[in-house]
Parts: structure tokens; C-alpha cells; sequence
């Protein structure tokens, strides 16, 4: 082992990748499409990652898709260009498999809102109510959750709950007021968010739809409720591509994270997509968690197959119910 290889894997966990300096002139691409025959290995990209990322990706998606696929797949090892919660996921639903995440800091705002050891105490509160946490939570919480959802399926999701039943929903308090006001169901929330869909500006967006009267607003539920009322549509990211393919309009504001416009850039090349900026200076929004995966680290995370996901035997006993159920759930419905 060279003692730069020797260095960075004492050095994993202070920096959360292999920190090698990779050879500027490799042919990432062909170097990553070896790995993957030679490794039996299948890469999962969400919808959120870098364009390139999304080009050498076996399969991408939403939340759903991938935890889906994650559980249907017969390859070896599971190379997951996303965030920690995603990956433990697919950890959780092929505990035999290896599962490598190219950045272990690669986190996520709403799984970091809720702490398993204050959320235990807080459902205390409530014994007779069912939990349904979305699924970007961390592991150790979803052994507290009766059944998880992702935003494609959290609607029949809830209606899965018998309507005597009280619900705890969490972490996100935006996708828990916008199921609550499309089921009906009077849900306790958890006071979680997202980073990337709360600080989208009301203001820049608004004068964008004044200066482009002919686009339809469409919006991720994670976005707060004030953004929410203006959507022409609202829908997690494979609802929100499926729609610019679907309907007429050859115009798109894009409420979510700005990775989603690579997608449907190349299913409708004809159409135009503008990203509502955020409340800085920023034009588009971009996850830093998501974005902290790269090429680089892709690469380095199949040649040396590190970092790998570890959970607990108990952890992953526990939790799984959750994540199988809400696949029963989205089986059921057609999802
Ligand atoms: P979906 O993948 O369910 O659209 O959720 C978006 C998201 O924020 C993932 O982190
Ligand atoms: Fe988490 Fe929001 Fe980033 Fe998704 S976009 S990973 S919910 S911080």
C-alpha cells in the first residue's frame, strides 16, 4: 500500500473521504466504468448530484426510486452518489452488500433537525400515535418510526393510517403542513427543515413570475407553505420532471434543488428552466451536502471501495420495518 493510501485511510473519518490526490489527465469517466465491471458494482445518483455524476449513474432518482432500486439490485456493491440517510437506507434494505458513500459528511439538514434520543422523548408524549418519519432521517430514527415515506409517496402513506389513529410526522415541518392540508389528518409535527427548500426568496421569485408571465411555478414540498400556495405544481423531483415532460407549458420556474434542471434539460430540450434563486446571492440552489460528492471522490471511493456504511446489527433489525412497509405502501398504490 503507498504511504499516501496508508495516510488517507488513517485520516477517514477527520475528513470523511479518501483525501488522494488523483491524477489530473485519468479518464475519470472509462476509469469509473471499469471499476464498475470489474467490481460487479452499481451506482444509484439522486437527482440532486452533479451533472457528470448523473451521466455515468447506473440508475437516478428520487428518494423512492432509489431506495427501490437499492433493494432490488444483484450487484456487490452499491456505490451511492447522495447523502448519509440514503445510504444507510440501501445499508438497511442489503445488509449483505457493500455500500460505499464517496463522502461520509455528505449529510443532510432535516435527518440532522432530529436527534433519535430527543425524538424518543417527544413521542413519549404521545403512546398511542403512529410515527411516519420521511425518509430522510437517520437510521437510529427510523427504529422509532412506524413507516416511512419520501415525498412521492407520503400522501397514501398517510391515508395507510387508520383515521381513529393519532400521527407523529417527522422531521419536516413543510412536507408535514402540506400533508396535512392534503389528507386532512391533523398530524403532530417535528420542527425540522430543510436547508436548500426554506430559503428560497419570495421576493426574486415572485419578480421572475412577473417577468415571465408564460412559466408555470412548480415547487418541491419541502418548500414552506407561503411558496407552496403560489405552485402551479408541487411534487417530489421525479413528480416534478415527469410534469415539465407532461404538460404543455414550454416555460419552468424550478422550486428545488438546481441539480433537477439537468434532467429536465435533456428530457425536454426544447423547454427552458429557470431556478428560483435563493434569499443570498446565489442564482440557483444548490444542496452543500449532496455537492460534496465529486468525480474525484466517486473514483476513489470504487478503487479502494471506502468509505463503506457500517450499521449495527440491532439498527438495522429494528429499522427496516419501517422502510418495508412504506414499500408495501407504494407497491400497493402503483408507485
Ligand atoms: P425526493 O428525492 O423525495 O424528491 O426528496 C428530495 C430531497 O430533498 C432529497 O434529499
Ligand atoms: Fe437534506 Fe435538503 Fe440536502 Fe435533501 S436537499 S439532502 S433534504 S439538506
Amino acid at each position: 500500500m503507498s504511504s499516501q493510501l496508508a495516510i488517507a485511510k488513517e485520516d477517514l473519518n477527520k475528513y470523511g473521504f479518501l483525501n488522494i490526490d488523483v491524477d489530473p489527465t485519468l479518464d475519470l469517466v472509462a476509469e469509473i466504468e471499469r471499476l464498475k465491471k470489474e467490481k460487479n458494482a452499481i451506482i444509484l445518483a439522486h437527482y440532486y448530484q452533479e451533472s457528470e455524476i448523473q451521466d455515468i449513474a447506473d440508475y437516478i432518482g428520487d428518494s423512492l426510486g432509489l431506495s427501490q432500486k437499492a433493494a432490488e439490485t444483484d450487484a456487490e456493491i452499491i456505490v451511492f452518489a447522495g447523502v448519509h440517510f440514503m445510504a444507510e437506507t440501501a445499508k438497511m434494505l442489503s445488509p449483505e452488500k457493500k455500500v460505499l458513500l464517496p463522502d461520509l459528511k455528505a449529510g443532510c439538514s432535516l435527518a440532522d433537525s432530529c436527534p433519535p434520543h430527543l425524538f424518543r422523548k417527544f413521542k413519549e408524549k404521545y403512546p398511542d400515535h403512529v410515527v411516519i418519519s420521511y425518509i430522510n432521517c437517520t437510521a437510529e430514527l427510523k427504529t422509532l418510526t412506524d413507516i416511512c415515506c419520501t415525498s412521492s409517496n407520503a400522501v397514501h402513506v398517510v391515508n395507510s393510517v387508520p383515521k381513529d389513529k393519532g400521527i407523529i410526522f417527522a422531521p419536516d415541518k413543510n412536507l408535514g403542513a402540506y400533508l396535512i392540508k392534503e389528507t386532512g389528518r391533523d398530524m403532530i409535527l417535528w420542527n425540522g427543515t430543510c436547508m436548500v427548500h426554506e430559503i428560497f426568496s419570495h421576493e426574486k421569485i415572485t419578480k421572475l413570475m412577473l417577468r415571465h408571465p408564460d412559466a408555470k411555478f412548480i415547487a418541491h414540498p419541502e418548500c414552506e407553505a407561503h411558496l407552496l400556495e403560489k405552485a402551479d405544481f408541487i411534487g417530489s423531483t421525479s413528480g416534478l420532471l415527469r410534469f415539465t415532460q407532461e404538460d404543455p407549458a414550454e416555460k419552468f420556474i424550478v422550486a428545488t434543488e438546481a441539480g433537477i434542471l439537468h434532467q429536465m434539460e435533456l428530457k425536454s430540450p426544447n423547454k427552458t428552466f429557470i431556478p428560483a434563486p435563493p434569499n443570498n446571492t446565489c442564482a440557483c440552489n444548490d444542496c452543500p451536502h449532496m455537492k460534496r460528492n465529486t468525480m474525484e471522490k466517486l473514483y476513489l471511493a470504487m478503487e479502494h471501495e471506502l468509505p463503506e456504511i457500517h450499521l449495527d446489527d440491532w439498527i438495522i433489525e429494528q429499522g427496516v420495518a419501517s422502510i418495508d412497509r412504506m414499500l408495501e405502501i407504494s407497491a400497493a398504490a402503483g408507485l
